[in-house]
């Protein structure tokens, strides 16, 4: 194993070079206004104003200090106790009550009649420069403050197991859980699987917090969330970045092992030897293109395609597509979107589906089938070599660029907790382009291709598609339904609830109970979280 770029290889100087480059977006403190005063008294006694820079800005928190203090009000630079007016420009009470307690390091009252400091907009302070005396605190002036009970703040019970919380797809702590997620893809990248997952752990429960964090201490006592995570938090909160994910993400090494392993068939492995070997680029790469699998190199040809996150208006459109080829074989054939788009997500790195039906028999050979005809209606070649001036009737949207077809894996116990036995095709399609005026079907009829070019991504008509085709055994369903709904953290979490808490063992196939020696019949997922003892997530919730 080689070491980390940042940590070991180079001397101190270079992360100070590099730590100067690494913009810190905020000044910790807001910096003192000139003229501001620190004595709350003035012609005013009982008032004494803080005015928010956040969105009003420094120079404007300047001028209406000064035309405050002009006419007699007492305004401090800094927070105290003493004030008794907050004023703010285009902030919520929660806004400013958070940039207050982070700029203070401290907590805060707020709302007059409990003592602390009444949170007022602007037109407070206007109205009352206006009659040059403090106007009463009208119910129209007040900002609210949605209720965050303290006991909410500390996350009542935030239970070990992923499998056990609700991590929703949008959450409150979306810039900490990407920090930590740069540093779990780095540690994959170093070979420290360990400590990747340490950082993905970290990150799912905090996805799973329904607040926003305030501070690092907030996270003490969080499972996971040990003393380098909460550094991460502190920074961002502070900062709005954190040093060291800034220096990763600019390190050779993470960039090209990102590039890399973002090529369809290049694993973490392929792309450590890769790098190892001085390969930085995909041209680099296209001068050993023999040496590369037939997966690697169709990766490589539909790269900047693949890239693109497929959305779900294509995703739908590619639900089509399969339907359509697997109903020729199997008329009533179950196909069910999984993965990311089943969990809510709008955008994916592919369209994931399973296949069933009642009949089992019948589900033999049928992707082989459809992949088949698929195939036969154009072949590959003669769109990727054809003439770009004679170009192929485009009659056959949905053919297969690339596909591998793995059988379902018989006998001894081949199914293992990562390798799942089913009959699967992992593919790329060419999706045809969408069309708003005509939906459903009509949009896989034939349609002109307009060429500009030789290469595949230049007939604009169509643009590669990842598709994962995986057919399940109708018995056998909800388990392969709940396996590859993900996300990928939600299963690995699900399968070590069950073996480590519940002595059971789970695969997409089954839940075996290893102390009663027999298998759990499910004929929906619900009956799979009740096997568990677990309370029911619905796929919205499993987004850890
Ligand atoms: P994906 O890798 O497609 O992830 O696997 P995703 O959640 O849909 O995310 P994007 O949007 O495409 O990036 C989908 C599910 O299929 C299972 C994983 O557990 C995951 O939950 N899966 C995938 C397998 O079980 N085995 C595989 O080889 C691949
Ligand atoms: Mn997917």
């Amino acid at each position: 194993m080689h070491c980390h770029p940042l940590s070991l290889c180079y001397p101190l100087r270079f992360c100070d070079a590099v730590m100067s480059l690494v913009p810190l977006k905020r000044r910790r403190r807001s910096e003192p206004v000139p003229g501001g005063t620190t004595s709350p008294a003035g012609t005013f006694p009982g008032v004494c104003v803080f005015l928010v820079e956040r969105r009003m800005g420094r120079a404007r928190r300047a001028f209406l200090t000064a035309l405050a203090q002009g006419k007699g009000f007492s305004v401090t630079p800094e927070y105290s106790d003493a004030v008794t007016h907050v004023v703010s420009e285009q902030n919520s009470g929660s806004e400013v009550l958070m940039w207050i307690e982070r700029q203070s390091s401290r907590p805060v009252e707020h709302g007059g009649a409990q003592g602390g400091p009444q949170f007022l907009d602007i037109t407070w302070f206007t109205e009352s420069m206006s009659v040059g005396r403090p106007v009463g605190v009208e119910p129209r002036h007040c900002l609210g403050v949605e209720e965050f009970p303290a006991a909410c703040n500390k996350a009542p019970e935030t239970l070990p197991y992923a499998c056990q919380r609700r991590t929703p797809l949008h959450h409150h702590n979306q810039e900490i859980t990407d920090a930590l997620h740069v540093l779990a893809k780095a540690a994959s990248f170093e070979g420290s699987e360990v400590r990747s997952l340490g950082f993905i752990r970290a990150a799912s429960v905090l996805k799973s917090l329904p607040f926003r964090l305030r501070s690092a201490e907030e996270a003490r006592g969080l499972p996971w969330c040990g003393g380098h995570c909460r550094t991460v938090i502190q920074e961002i909160l502070e900062d709005e970045a954190c040093r060291e994910v800034e220096m990763v993400k600019i390190s050779d090494q993470y960039r090209s092992m990102e590039l890399l392993t973002g090529i369809f068939g290049v694993g973490v492995r392929t792309a450590e030897r890769w790098y190892r070997e001085g390969v930085r680029s995909l041209r680099d790469l296209q001068s050993i293109e023999r040496k590369l699998t037939a997966e690697q190199r169709a990766g490589l040809r539909h790269y900047t395609d693949l890239q693109q996150p497929v959305t779900r208006e294509e995703a739908v459109r590619a639900e089509l597509l399969v339907k359509d080829a697997l109903q020729r074989f199997l008329p009533e054939v179950q196909v069910t979107m999984t993965g990311g788009f089943r969990r809510g997500k709008q955008q994916g790195h592919d369209v994931d589906f399973l296949i069933t039906h009642p009949d089992e028999g019948a589900l033999t050979g049928l992707l082989k089938k459809a992949v088949d005809w698929l195939e036969s209606k154009e072949p590959t070649s003669a769109l990727l070599g054809g003439c770009p001036m004679n170009p192929p009737p485009f009659h056959y949207m949905g053919m297969l660029l690339y596909h591998q077809i793995k059988e379902r894996s018989h006998g001894r116990r081949t199914a293992s907790i990562t390798m799942d036995g089913h009959e699967t095709c992992f593919s790329i399609v060419a999706l045809p382009n969408g069309d708003t005026e005509r939906t459903g079907l009509d949009a896989l009829s034939p349609e002109p291709v307009s060429p500009h070019g030789a290469g595949p991504e230049a007939l604009a008509s169509w643009r590669a598609v990842r598709v994962d085709l995986v057919v399940a055994a109708y018995s056998e369903y909800s388990y392969a339904l709940l396996g590859w709904t993900g996300s990928k953290h939600f299963e690995r979490e699900l399968r070590r609830f069950s073996s480590h808490k519940k002595k059971m063992s789970l695969s997409s196939h089954r839940l075996y109970d290893t102390e009663q020696c027999c298998s759990l019949p499910a004929t929906c997922e619900e009956e799979i979280f009740a096997h568990l003892g677990l309370q029911y997530l619905t796929p919205s919730d499993r987004n850890a």
